[in-house]
């Protein structure tokens, strides 16, 4: 199984760019098609989230048109950018099967690995948080499938990366979210957003990836000195790869021009 995984979009309005400078709906564009044209084909993709710049339907509008371009389904889970509820008039039923706006949680059963998207949005806040009825709801949907692969996907990394982003924003519910995590073996991964870079941390007995943006790339400073700052650069995307011998591999490809290939 492969499973492309975009996330942060932050797509503006028709004509706009993401804070006047980031051509973001335009690397959208240009990942989608990268992936279109990957061999072997990706089976579905996942989206984490700050899919618009402000959550206003004109930005999910111009969003949906472009990853509607996909040839494989994909499936979206809200970030601090978007609003629950535009989001999930534009993407509900294929691509967001919740049963409602106010609870975005979801079990795709289609795939070898089964994937849980989870909403770790907070209205008007900028950090995540998973509260206790949804780990409530987590912890059933584990329950009922403890052998199968599973993925878990939302924008918030649930544990400090080292950077503003989650060290500042925060997270609520980490132990509570942690503790479950920790019972499940087969949990192969979390896959995050949010922090506009390619990181993996070990976490509760699993792997926390997070994915780099479409083009909005955090100037990494450790030293968790503010202000955060982004660069204007190519958009990336991750693939992760379930081996025949049962193990999920990540790869982050740059969409970018590049001098090659040549023959080893
Ligand atoms: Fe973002
Ligand atoms: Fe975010």
């Amino acid at each position: 199984m492969l499973i492309a995984h975009i996330s942060d979009s932050h797509i503006a309005g028709f004509g706009e760019k993401a804070y006047g400078v980031a051509p973001t709906a335009e690397n959208l564009s240009l990942c989608v098609n990268h992936i279109n044209r990957l061999r072997p084909q990706p089976d579905c993709v996942l989206v984490t989230g700050d899919i618009t710049f402000d959550g206003l339907m004109e930005e999910v509008q111009r969003t949906s048109a472009i990853l509607k371009k996909l040839n494989y389904p994909f499936y979206v889970v809200p970030g601090n950018h978007d609003d629950r509820a535009t989001l999930f008039s534009e993407f509900s039923k294929n691509h967001c099967p919740a049963n409602n706006e106010n609870f975005i949680n979801y079990v795709i059963e289609d795939y070898e690995i089964r994937l849980i998207g989870m909403d770790s949005t907070i209205p008007d806040a900028p950090g995540g948080e998973i509260c206790t009825q949804q780990a409530q709801w987590l912890e059933t949907r584990l329950a009922d499938q403890p052998e199968q692969p599973t993925i878990i996907f939302m924008h918030h990394p649930p544990v400090n990366c080292g950077v503003l982003e989650t060290d500042e924003d925060g997270f609520k519910g980490t132990k509570r979210l942690g503790d479950i995590i920790a019972k499940y073996a087969n949990i192969e991964r979390i896959l995050c957003g949010h922090i506009h870079l390619e990181a993996h941390i070990k976490w509760c007995e699993t792997i926390v990836s997070t994915a780099p943006s479409m083009g909005l790339q955090l100037n990494l400073d450790l030293t968790l000195k503010k202000p955060s700052q982004f660069y204007v650069d190519s958009p990336g995307y991750q693939l992760h790869f379930y081996h025949q011998e049962k193990h999920l591999i990540s790869h982050t490809v740059y969409v970018k021009d590049r001098n090659g290939p040549y023959l080893f």
